[in-house]
């Protein structure tokens, strides 16, 4: 499978974060055609495109703006909201910050266009608190925008009003939840809200709301431009177009590789160099922390959302994070479960507690402290948490933790019975720093 330049197509140009070079490489081309249709034929192109969300859950993104309540315009209307997921917090992660500093033009257009579908006249971009290089330059482009009437009142001589703001994260993974990020929106504590109501209905300042991550409405010019079938050959039907895999860890060229949905590892490996010279491959994720671990049985396994799932994972971020035979899976487990235990909002029990003891477990096993029968006390504590749990990061954790003990029990009763390592990782964040961070306990 060959590398398919649609999202990245501009990357390599010179400033391509500018509007000049946007608007001379196809930029706010398909603006002026989706405001030549009816909204409502514009969610029936991205139905009709299979388009599915590139947040991590692949819900297909047509469908999701249809569960807007349409023909409720008028006095006494509720308004409706796009809001841009931009938060980025999985570990492993990083195609949204990329495409927002290289072509934040690509976002814009994309919010124009599909806030203008669901008859949204406010769009909120919520950029990940720390990454203030980002939110700079949204909002450069956000002004650029508005110079040139891509923005504002009566664009292009439409009738149709959207404003823009660009909108700095709260500074916790929670906050990437799409109901948390709505509060954090509105000025509170980021913690997830029951469903339903879904934002679809009732979400930012209980309007109906649309939540999309920066991918997936950034892949929505293309399809304007060119056509739900165009859209429809890349990859496979049920889940086309491309996606941007981010490769990182132990691989000779790690970085953003943009293929068709369902391109494997091994094809990405080649794109990629290959695993560095002397080692082999031992395990990986296939979209980020939270997306149980693969291994070298798994080379072959299409990445898409369906093809992922059926293999026993989940296709995520397509954070594709690589582990060789150097690598530990135990410390690499431990590790992400400290960062689920740190971020755990602290809602509800399951996740709260659970997290903080799974840690406290992994350590041992990982100092060789530990018992065999722990092993399974660590997969007890992760049925008490998954799908008990308010939201999904707790669902996360412990899908990292079983796929680990599923692939690599023999390597959990090595570290036990070779006494383990002698002191766990201290430049990382331990347990006890996690659990006296503010707010987790
Ligand atoms: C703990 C947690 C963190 C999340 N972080 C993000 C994120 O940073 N960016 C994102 O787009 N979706 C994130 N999501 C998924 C969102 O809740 C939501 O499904 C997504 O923004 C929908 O966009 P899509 O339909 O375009 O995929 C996260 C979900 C959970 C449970
Ligand atoms: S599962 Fe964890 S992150 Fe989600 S609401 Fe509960 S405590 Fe908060």
């Amino acid at each position: 499978m060959p590398l398919t330049p649609v999202l990245t197509a501009r990357w390599d140009a010179d400033q391509p974060w500018t509007i000049e070079t946007y608007e001379s490489l196809d930029g706010y081309q398909a603006l002026p055609k989706a405001l030549k249709s009816t909204p409502d034929e514009l969610i029936e192109l991205v139905k009709a495109s299979n388009l599915r969300g590139r947040g991590g859950a692949g819900f297909p993104t047509g469908l999701k703006w249809s569960f807007v309540p349409q023909g409720s315009e008028g006095p006494g209307a509720k308004p409706k909201y796009l809001v841009v997921n931009a938060d980025e917090g999985e570990p492993g992660t990083c195609r949204d910050l990329p495409l927002m500093m290289r072509d934040p033009h690509a976002l814009i257009e994309g919010c124009i266009i599909s806030s203008y579908a669901i008859r949204a006249n406010f769009c909120a971009i919520y950029v990940r608190g720390e990454a203030i290089h980002a939110i700079r330059r949204v909002r450069h482009a956000v002004r650029e925008a508005y110079a040139k009437g891509y923005l504002g009142k009566d664009i292009l001589g439409s009738g149709f009003d959207l404003d823009i703001v660009v909108h700095a994260g709260g500074g916790a993974y929670i906050c990437g939840e799409e109901t948390a990020l709505l509060e954090s929106l509105e000025g509170r504590r980021g913690q997830p809200r029951l469903k339903p109501p879904f934002p679809a209905v009732a979400g930012l300042y209980a309007s109906p709301t649309v939540v999309n991550n920066v991918g997936t409405i950034a892949s929505v010019p293309g399809i304007v431009l060119g056509g739900a079938d165009w859209y429809k050959k890349m990859g496979p039907e049920k889940c086309p177009g491309t996606s941007i895999y981010s490769l990182s860890g132990r691989v000779k060229n790690p970085g953003q590789y943009e293929a068709p949905m369902g391109t494997t590892l091994r094809e990405l490996l080649e794109m990629a160099g290959g695993i560095r010279d002397g080692h082999t491959l031992k395990f990986w994720t296939p979209g980020g922390s939270s997306t149980p671990c693969f291994t070298d049985e798994h080379l072959d396994v299409p990445l898409d959302f369906d093809s992922v799932a059926a293999a026993g994972s989940m296709n995520g971020t397509s954070a594709v994070m690589i582990f060789d035979d150097s690598d530990s899976n135990v410390t690499a487990t431990r590790k992400w479960v400290e960062f689920y235990a740190h971020e755990s909002c602290g809602k509800c029990t399951p996740c709260r507690e659970g997290n903080y003891w799974l840690v406290q477990i992994l350590e041992r096993v990982e100092k060789g402290a530990a018992t065999e029968a722990e092993i399974d006390q660590i997969l007890d504590i992760t049925e008490s948490i998954g799908g008990r749990s308010f939201c999904a990061l707790a669902d996360g954790s412990v899908g990292c933790v079983q796929a680990s003990i599923k692939h690599f029990r023999d390597e959990y009763l090595e570290h036990i019975r070779s006494g383990g390592v002698d002191e766990v990782d201290e430049g990382e964040q331990t347990a006890e720093k996690a659990m006296s961070a503010p707010g987790v306990r």
